[in-house]
């Protein structure tokens, strides 16, 4: 007996030590499941507690659901982890309670993972990762107890798949946001409450069964069509509809380009015929004509951007461009800012409406602005902007339609025979004028170097009356400056050429330009030219020469007609605009001096004698420019 008592503990010890060792080896089934599918995964640093040497349930695993008391797991909800690598639903055969599993917002890449391994599961969460390609039509076969499945924000390409149509207990379907085409399958489970297919390529019918759904769970499939959104029938009709509209486009687009053509055909015939009738006819405008320009008015043809012509007076008829482009409009002029049109409204008046694509010089708020301050002026020798149009790449300014054309025209145009040019008399009342128009702009926009800076005889219309009134002035500040300073006078004044740079005395060189151009009836040829390069030059040159010839009489123009008695005034009248065309700008008159002396000019002279004074004074005008003038004289 002694012998067995020594052995039986051996024995039980033993056996107990081989018992636990098995246990231990064979481990928890369903840790062991566990561990098997992280071990394919990756990234899986949010699974930190799964260690086999705790149990799934009662050990917390993190992301593992079970049935309380049971140890029976249920779900698994492993979530927003950032995992990554393969789901090996495989391996989780190997729980027999899973029900749902839920990895939405993870990394998995991939195609499907075939669910149908795991038949009685009930809903499957796969949302938000990066799984691609396309479904098998019979992923769902079979899977008879799913109710929720979510898809959505993948890569999914290719069909929804029709087994999802078989599936009897389905509440809820998520599939946006992946690139699903084709149509939606015909569901028809009754409990199916939730659909979101939005933002895939879909097309075609939406199912009955569907229709009362929220229009967002379809939104951004441009194919798709019926109830909740528009009907398809409606869908058709509208693009018939557009065709149609389309097809009628084109045709008058190409009506309207046959139409464009001949008519400039014709033009340029009845241009060759003008030119052949009149070699003579002189440039009329200092801005260089464009002719065989199709009188077609601003903005025709395009939609009117930002709509509406802005007035810049209350005392005005008021109109809109559609009046305008309605209107009968005839093409006045092109010159180097844009081109000039006449238009005569239904009621009668007649407007001019100049183009400007140069004008960008400012921004919006910056041009508005400005175009007040202009619009406030008030002068009789002044064309007031009644309103204009604000477009980014164009600007229209709209102004009064003024009866005798342009002073430029009427000094250098075609008169008919017989007919009188202007006499000294009104010449002299012009300049007159003029003088008032500008420096009532000095005085009023006293924060312009230039306040008109773009003065020259084109730019001065004549009323019925032939009283002068200035046009295109305080314009420097919006025109872009590269053009400004190629196109517009100011910038061909002896300052800028030599110094680049304008002054508050550069108008006043202008406006002698203007006085000697309407006292010789010649035109400053300099202005013809763009660009720079010599303009000052010539003109200072072409002034000289003026007076220094042997008869200095003979430089006035003899369109003025009958001019005894005043050329003595004449005479001091052209010594003015020369001293306001001085080059030395710190010699030159201010306005307000030039504006003296101008006024001080009388119609007729005082008594005879003139010709012996006025041979020596004419010798004072010295080759070098009109620096030595003699100004005791005036
Ligand atoms: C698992 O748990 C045991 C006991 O709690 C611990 O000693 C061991 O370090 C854990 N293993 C891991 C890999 O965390
Ligand atoms: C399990 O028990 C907890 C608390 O005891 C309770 O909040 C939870 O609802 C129960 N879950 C199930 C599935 O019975
Ligand atoms: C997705 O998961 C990441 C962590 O991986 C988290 O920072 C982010 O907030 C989650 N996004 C959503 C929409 O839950
Ligand atoms: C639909 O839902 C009702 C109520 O929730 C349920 O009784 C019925 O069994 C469901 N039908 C199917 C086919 O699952
Ligand atoms: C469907 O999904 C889109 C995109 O996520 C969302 O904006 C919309 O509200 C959803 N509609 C419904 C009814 O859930």
């Amino acid at each position: 007996m002694a012998r067995y008592d020594t052995r039986w503990p051996l024995i039980t010890a033993f056996l107990i030590t081989l018992l636990s060792i098995v246990a231990v080896s064979w481990g928890d089934p369903d840790s062991d499941v566990l561990l098997k599918f992280r071990a394919s995964l990756g990234n899986d640093g949010a699974l930190y507690n799964w260690n086999a040497s705790t149990n799934p349930c009662t050990g917390n695993w993190v992301g593992v659901k079970c049935w309380n008391g049971t140890g029976k797991i249920w779900a698994l909800q492993l979530e927003h982890m950032g995992l990554t690598g393969f789901l090996d639903l495989d391996t989780l055969r190997g729980l027999p309670y899973l029900r749902a599993m839920s990895f939405m917002n993870n990394s998995f890449t991939g195609p499907m993972p075939n669910i149908r391994k795991l038949k009685a599961l009930k809903a499957f969460y796969f949302s938000n990762n990066r799984f691609s390609g396309d479904i098998p039509d019979d992923a769902f076969v079979g899977m008879g107890w799913l109710k929720k499945v979510h898809l959505a924000n993948n890569d999914f390409t290719g069909k929804i798949p029709t087994s999802l149509q078989g599936l009897p207990r389905l509440l809820a379907l998520r599939l946006e946001g992946n690139q699903f085409e084709g149509g939606i399958p015909n569901f028809q489970q009754k409990n199916l409450t939730t659909v979101n297919v939005s933002n895939n390529y879909l097309e075609g019918p939406i199912p009955e069964r569907l229709s009362m759904m929220d229009v967002s769970s379809f939104a951004g499939n441009e194919g798709l069509c019926g109830k909740p959104l528009e009907s398809c029938d409606f869908r058709k009709f509208l693009l018939e509809l557009i065709m149609i509209i389309l097809c009628i486009l084109i045709a008058i687009a190409i009506i309207g380009i046959v139409v464009a053509i001949l008519r400039r055909q014709g033009q340029t015939e009845e241009l060759g015929k003008v030119q052949v009738e009149g070699n003579q006819k002189a440039s009329c405008e200092g801005d260089k004509v464009e002719r065989g320009v199709p009188p077609q008015m601003p903005g025709s043809g395009r939609k009117a951007e930002n709509g509406r012509l802005v007035f810049l007076r209350d005392d005005r008829e008021r109109f809109d461009l559609n009046d305008l482009l309605k209107a009968s409009a005839e093409v006045l002029g092109s010159g180097n800012f844009g081109s000039s049109y006449k238009a005569v409204l239904l009621t009668g008046s007649a407007m001019v409406v100049k183009r400007f694509r140069q004008m960008n010089n400012v921004g919006r708020e910056e041009f508005q602005e400005h175009m007040r301050r202009i619009g406030r002026l008030r002068h009789p020798n002044l064309l007031p902007i009644v309103a204009y149009y604000y477009r980014k790449e164009e600007k229209l300014l709209i102004t009064d339609f003024v009866e005798n054309g342009s002073l430029a025209s009427v000094l250098h145009g075609n008169r008919t025979p017989g007919q009188p040019g202007l006499d000294w008399p009104t010449r002299l009342n012009i300049i007159k004028e003029v003088t008032k128009g500008v420096a009532y702009l000095y005085e009023e926009l006293p924060s312009l170097i230039v306040p008109h800076g773009h003065l020259k005889s084109s730019n001065v219309v004549l009323d019925e009356s032939l009283k002068p009134l200035l046009t295109d002035y305080g314009l420097v500040p919006v025109i872009n400056q590269e053009h400004a300073s190629q196109l517009m006078v100011a910038y061909k004044s002896p300052e800028y050429e030599q110094h680049g740079r304008t002054t508050r005395k550069t108008d006043v060189w202008s406006l002698g330009v203007l006085i000697v151009e309407m006292l010789t009836g010649k035109f400053p040829a300099s202005f013809l030219k763009q660009g720079k390069g010599g303009s000052d030059e010539d003109l200072v040159s072409w002034a000289n020469s003026v007076v220094k010839q042997e008869r200095p009489e003979e430089v006035f123009d003899k369109d003025m007609g009958e001019t005894k008695n005043a050329e003595r005034e004449m005479m001091k009248l052209l010594k003015i605009g020369l001293c306001c065309c001085e080059v030395d700008v710190e010699k030159r008159w201010d306005i307000t001096e030039a504006a003296e002396k101008i006024e001080g000019v009388r119609e007729r002279d005082k008594d005879d004698g003139f010709y012996s004074t006025f041979a020596s004074e004419g010798d004072m005008i010295s080759s070098k420019g009109m620096t030595e003038v003699d100004l005791s004289v005036l």
